[in-house]
């Protein structure tokens, strides 16, 4: 019966309508958190060791759109490590880029360090490879290894790095569920080149790079208006152009702008803000109270929210009363991945629907959904997901307004719940309006930064 009843009379259940309230966050709740973030950024500029890093990134060129070249680019970002090759020309394309993806094995996320970076030197060599260069090979061109050595070569490492030069930076700690020992304190540039002498590897990196530094670069060589570059994908970050004197932990040459690297994931908002699912996601993590507002942000974690809020529905008879237990990607950890989510989402909360894609996705997690709990999952989904969109605007409204812009610019954003997650973008924007006003503020524009963290390495490297 309850199925064939109009929406307008269905009454929300009360577990429903609480989890509504806990995972919505106002207007004035974002503003305050957009403050909070740029107290703490002050801070961050002044001194190290701070909650957000403002991590120096040595980049203070800004491209012209006319640098030409072959550039090479590796780019380590959590999920996948790509090798990318970037032939800049002088023409209207800009550019052509050619990457190869090789999945990180989730083995090597908590392995020894040099079986990662050991990882990292067979793709480049796959990637050689798959080119026709074999280096190792009896009789291999000396004149090719002399050319690979004096190549330009971004790394795009993205965790949080203090950069000592912009080809040399030590890694401050790992996030995003790596835990590799004997990396953090080490210089990560020579760790890669130790593992390339290993491999027979001749190429050397001119250049260090964050990914959300590789974006905002990447974007800024077609549109010089981009003031920001941030990732929404497994992690979340962003990085902003701000001028040297501002910097004040910064005893080099103070002139000109650079690009700074937030680390805005390991920000932390207002404890009341949180709800008892993302204490309890971080207090079960491998990193306790760190990196929160990643946690309630990016794709390592919202699907395990998910997760959790369904695992204790059930348990409380409220949803999933059909299926007396729960198949093991609704009881193993992190094993919800965040891809349902945008998979879910594809299919958006009507007044009536039978909710095909619901059914089907729900069907390969391993259970057999009720009509009526079809739309309550989506809910929870869309639910999880727009506090995601929303929170990560308060983070670009810091950004913006510690720019001080007259006018209007340019976010440039990445990553595969940004690019993935149905409505995601136009969730960011209608908080974007909300939050900074379309008359008063300056206009921001968001715009996909695709594969930004690959081309704004080899950009950065070319830039030099
Ligand atoms: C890292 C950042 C990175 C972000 C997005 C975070 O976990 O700390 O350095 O930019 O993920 O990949």
């Amino acid at each position: 019966m309850a199925d064939s009843m109009p929406d307008v009379v269905r009454r929300k259940p009360d577990w429903m309508a609480k989890l509504e309230r806990e995972f919505t966050i106002g207007k004035e709740d974002l503003a305050g958190i957009a403050k909070d973030m740029l107290a703490k950024m002050e801070v961050g500029l002044a001194r190290e060791n701070t909650e957000m890093k403002m991590l120096a990134s040595f980049v203070r060129k800004r491209p012209t759109g006319h640098e030409v070249g072959t550039v090479y680019a590796l780019d380590f970002g959590g999920t996948n490590f790509r090798v990318c090759q970037l032939d800049l020309t002088d023409d209207a394309s800009g550019y052509r880029f050619h990457a190869v993806k090789f999945k990180i094995p989730e083995e090597l996320k908590l392995a020894p360090g040099e079986k990662l970076f050991d990882f990292f030197a067979d793709s480049v060599n796959s990637f050689l490879n798959q080119q026709g260069i074999t280096l190792t090979a009896p009789g291999a061109v000396p004149d090719l290894r002399e050319q690979l050595k004096k190549a330009k070569l971004g790394f795009t490492f993205s965790f949080p790095i203090q950069q000592l030069a912009l080809d040399k930076g030590i890694l401050l700690q790992w996030n995003k569920g790596f835990n590799n020992p004997g990396v953090v304190g080490s210089d990560v540039v020579e760790l890669l080149h130790h593992a390339f002498d290993r491999k027979g590897i001749p190429f050397r990196v001119t250049a260090l790079v964050n990914d959300t530094v590789g974006t905002l670069l990447a974007n800024g060589y077609k549109n010089p208006n981009t003031t920001v570059g941030a990732i929404i994908g497994t992690g979340t970050n962003a990085a902003y152009w701000e001028s040297v004197d501002r910097i004040r932990k910064w005893t080099g040459d103070k002139s000109g702008d650079m690009v700074v690297n937030t680390e805005w994931g390991a920000f932390t908002p207002q404890a009341r803000l949180l709800t008892t699912y993302d204490k309890r996601l971080d207090d079960e993590s491998i990193n306790p109270g760190m990196q929160v507002f990643e946690k309630m942000i990016s794709g390592r974690y919202i699907g395990e929210i998910v997760r959790l809020i369904l695992v204790d529905l059930h348990s409380r008879g409220h949803i999933l009363t059909n299926v007396p237990r729960l198949p093991a990607k609704l009881t193993t950890p992190y094993e919800f991945d965040t891809e349902y989510l945008s998979r879910l989402a594809v299919e958006q909360v009507q007044t009536s629907s039978p909710y095909p894609i619901v059914q089907q996705v729900m069907a390969e997690v391993g259970v057999q959904v009720l009509e009526d709990d079809r739309r309550k999952i989506l809910e929870i989904a869309e639910l999880v997901a727009l506090r995601s969109a929303r929170i990560s605007v308060a983070g670009v409204a810091a950004l913006i307004l510690q720019q001080k812009l007259t006018q209007g610019t340019t976010v440039a954003v990445d990553g595969s719940v940004y690019e993935l997650y149905p409505r995601y973008k136009q969730h960011m924007e209608a908080t974007l309006v909300e939050l900074l006003g379309t008359v008063t503020g300056p206009a921001v524009t968001l715009e996909l930064g695709k594969d930004g963290s690959g081309i704004g390495a080899a950009v950065i490297a070319a830039l030099g």
